[in-house]
């Protein structure tokens, strides 16, 4: 072999990566529909077997350092890139747009009472509900089916509701007269005993609970509070949207709001670490630094929520909590997260903590406004919202004070001054209520505020 010849037992030409190799390996794993094994890869590619399988983990790691949305991963004899754990949340948004996009059954329900008898008030809808209906009118206003179309000319003057041409449009109809007559949907009196008798409350060893109820005890505000959240098609019961006048039984039955968990199911686990500098918040790596999973027990397996960089120290939540995971994860960003920030070159202007707390122009867009305090000279207390890749130590190097040392102190409602690098410890059963009810709450607002 001539010196100017690639070896096939060396990835590398010189120092440096063999660019087409890695492209070549990406390109290959990318449109393969299954796990690509290393074999067949070394195959095409032409070197050894262990000289792709190194290049692949050289390949996943970098993804990792790199904080991608994807990772490269080995599963089923093979390898394959796969969305990273750190954004389930917005991958899950999108496979269930379609199926989020569909109406609770409260809202179809009062949507029906709008089309057939509107023009019709607020008022009159709470009157044939029985509900408040507030919540659910604005979300059939939200999706453009219902709007004002009108004020009723007798006392008090109520504002009118009625149906949208989307409306029709959705329902194929030319005009609301289009629709089918009322009376071709009630059934005969017989068919109706026989439905409510399936629906009666069985009297006898009855252990269920108004879910209402059982929503109020975990702090969701007032019977009446938790009444409108079901009403609203926020409340789940085992995956499925709940109905006012749902009872659960709570050791068996799985409660979300606003796809938060109610209550901790067992076998659930959540530390709280405080990770050292120089552990990465990966599950495996391949330069053999240690990683955040070795900082507690090995069983039940657990992943990180987020990630720290490897240089930052501070509290870190790991879980085998998937529906928090998702929560924290949720576009909305989840809870603010504060920073104890030590950064070069002394004490900090006033007119670039404003800068820091205006939000600061990023390469990947202006950030959002941050809570920031200079306790003493070049130590910054900064709380952010989002996170974005090493947010902090860009926002800080955009204002020309690099971090020397980054220290995350407090993620929502949970801090903990005394648990000392590399200790961790369980979350207390308050903690997490805290914690799901922030979470919560946030994807709410998000929700609400789109
Ligand atoms: N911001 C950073 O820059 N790094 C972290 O690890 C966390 C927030």
């Amino acid at each position: 072999m001539s010196d100017n010849e690639p070896n096939p037992n060396e990835p590398t030409h010189g120092g440096a990566i063999d660019a087409e190799l890695v492209r070549a390996l990406e390109a290959i794993i990318l449109v393969a529909t299954e796990p690509v094994p290393v074999e067949l890869l070394g195959q095409i590619l032409g070197h050894p077997v262990e000289v792709v399988a190194s290049l692949c983990d050289s390949l996943a790691a970098a993804y990792d350092e790199a904080g991608h949305g994807f990772q490269l991963v080995q599963v089923a004899g093979g390898y394959r890139y796969q969305s990273h754990p750190d954004v389930a949340a917005y991958v899950e948004r999108y496979i269930l747009d379609g199926q989020r996009a569909r109406l609770s059954g409260a809202a179809l329900e009062t949507l029906a009472i709008i089309a057939y008898k509107q023009p019709i008030s607020r008022a009159q809808v709470a009157a044939i509900r029985g509900v408040d209906p507030d919540g659910v009118m604005r979300t059939l206003q939200g999706r453009g089916y219902i709007d004002q179309i009108g004020r009723d000319p007798g006392p008090g003057q109520a504002v009118m509701w009625g149906t949208t041409p989307a409306f029709l449009e959705k329902l194929g109809i030319n005009s609301i007269a289009d629709l089918p007559a009322i009376a071709e949907f009630v059934p005969g009196a017989d068919v109706v005993e026989a439905l409510e008798e399936g629906l009666r409350i069985p009297q006898v060893a009855d252990v269920a609970i108004a879910l209402q109820k059982v929503l109020a005890r975990h702090g969701f505000g007032s019977r009446r509070v938790c009444e409108d959240l079901i009403d609203e098609g926020r409340v789940r019961v085992n995956g499925v949207v709940a109905e006012l006048g749902r009872r659960v039984d709570v050791d068996t039955d799985r409660i979300e709001v606003d796809g938060a968990p109610v209550g901790v199911r067992p076998g659930l686990v959540h530390y709280l670490v405080n990770k050292p500098t120089g552990v990465v918040t990966t599950s495996s790596d391949t330069h053999g630094r240690p990683i955040i999973v070795d900082l507690v027990p090995p069983e039940p397996r657990v992943f990180a929520v987020g990630r720290l960089d490897v240089d930052t120290e501070g509290l870190i939540l790991l879980t085998n909590d998937g529906d928090l995971a998702n929560l924290v994860a949720h576009p909305s960003h989840g809870v603010d997260k504060e920073y104890l920030v030590e950064v070069e070159g002394g004490e900090v202007a006033g007119n670039r903590l404003a800068r820091l707390r205006d939000g600061i122009e990023l390469d990947d867009g202006v950030t959002a406004p941050a809570k920031v305090s200079q306790p003493e000279p070049g130590v910054l207390r900064i709380t952010i919202h989002e996170g974005r890749n090493r947010q902090v130590r860009r926002m800080c190097d955009a204002i020309g004070h690099p971090v020397r040392r980054l220290v995350r102190v407090r993620i929502g409602p949970i801090s903990d001054r005394t648990l000392r690098p590399g200790q961790w410890r369980e979350l207390t059963l308050d903690e997490l209520r805290a914690l799901t009810e922030a979470v919560a709450t946030e994807v709410r607002k998000y929700d609400r505020d789109r």
